[in-house]
């Protein structure tokens, strides 16, 4: 039922006038900063502190996706190198979290690829990583070529991985030799039967079925990225014969309890901190993974 929702609501939220409504009220900026730490560098460090003081990492991402202007590629680069060098001076324990298409794959990849190289340099004088975050199946191949070519000279990337495609098996095979590290998740975007399993059941038997092959090599550093219970515990079975480290990831504003819970029992946490103003596109995937928000935020909008 979840995964039919999501395939129904998400080309709804998408339409236009939808968007305009949702960014034009105060109402749906208000229910977007459930999910989003803010519109500044400075709220999101906040939030990182906040977060670190309770025991977690972070992964800061400028929100921006499906760039299509040099101008907004540049900015979009220049803003990642001021985050990091904020990273650097205040010592927080952060990575950062990239979408391709905000660096420009989508009209100029070689701009995007050198772009994503500087950044990980970048990173790597800051002492920590980026994660290319994963988009919607149009850049799955794209995104997962550059991940390798730039992670050889790199070595300091990872890449996010679906369990709902089909090809995420081979993906993953494919790129466990390159290090790094890979972030596991269930997949957040409307994909079709050919390319995708649908049901809630089917996506999370492959999520299952992946975890074995990423938690048993000790090159690769897994991140567990799902508020799934089940999914959790099963990870937790896994790490018991694991002698390198791995962390989970969740969503800032989602399950915090839980987090709460897993730095308690003594495992690794790390949050998605997404800040920024272009914050709609990302919300419309968190109100598609459940009816209850979806519901609470038309509600809110109808009484605004
Ligand atoms: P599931 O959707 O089954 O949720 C399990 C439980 O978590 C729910 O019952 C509910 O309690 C809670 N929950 C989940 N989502 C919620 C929400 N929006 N609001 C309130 N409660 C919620 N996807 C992608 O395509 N590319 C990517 O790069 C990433 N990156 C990424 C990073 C991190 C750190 C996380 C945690 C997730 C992603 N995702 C992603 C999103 C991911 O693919 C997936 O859509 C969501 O994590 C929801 O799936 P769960 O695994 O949490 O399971």
């Amino acid at each position: 039922m979840g995964r039919v929702f999501q395939r129904l609501a998400l080309p709804v939220l998408h339409a236009s006038p939808v968007e305009r409504v949702a960014t034009g009220s105060r109402v749906g900026r208000s229910v977007a900063r459930r999910f989003v730490a803010g519109e500044t560098l400075e709220e999101a460090l906040a939030a990182a502190r906040r977060l670190q003081q309770a025991g977690m990492s972070v992964s800061l991402n400028h929100l921006g996706e499906e760039v299509t202007d040099p101008k907004a590629a540049a900015q979009a680069l220049e803003d990642y190198r001021v985050c990091l060098t904020a990273i650097a001076s205040e010592g927080i324990d952060a990575n950062l979290s990239v979408k391709l298409t905000q660096l420009g794959m989508g009209f100029d990849p070689e701009a995007a690829e050198a772009a994503l190289a500087e950044l990980a340099a970048a990173a790597g004088a800051a002492n920590t990583t980026i994660t290319i975050d994963m988009e919607d199946s149009r850049w799955t191949e794209q995104t997962v070529a550059m991940y390798e070519k730039v992670q050889r000279s790199a070595g300091n990337l990872g890449l996010a991985l679906q369990a709902y495609l089909y090809r995420t098996v081979d993906d993953l095979r494919r790129l466990l030799p390159s290090g790094g590290h890979i972030r596991l998740c269930k997949g957040a975007y409307a994909e079709p039967p050919t390319l995708a399993w649908q049901s809630a059941g089917e996506v999370d038997d492959s999520f299952a079925s992946l975890l074995p092959p990423l938690m048993a090599c000790e090159e690769v550093y897994p991140a567990i990225a799902t508020h799934d219970e089940r999914l959790i515990s099963l990870t937790r079975n896994l790490a018991v014969s694991r002698t390198a480290a791995f962390e989970y990831q969740m969503m800032y504003g989602v399950r915090e309890p839980l987090q709460g819970r897993l730095v308690a029992d003594g495992f690794r946490v790390r949050v998605y901190v997404p800040y920024g103003s272009h914050w709609y596109p990302y919300l419309t995937r968190r109100l598609a993974e459940r009816p209850a928000n979806l519901m609470f935020f038309v509600r809110a909008l109808i009484g605004r």
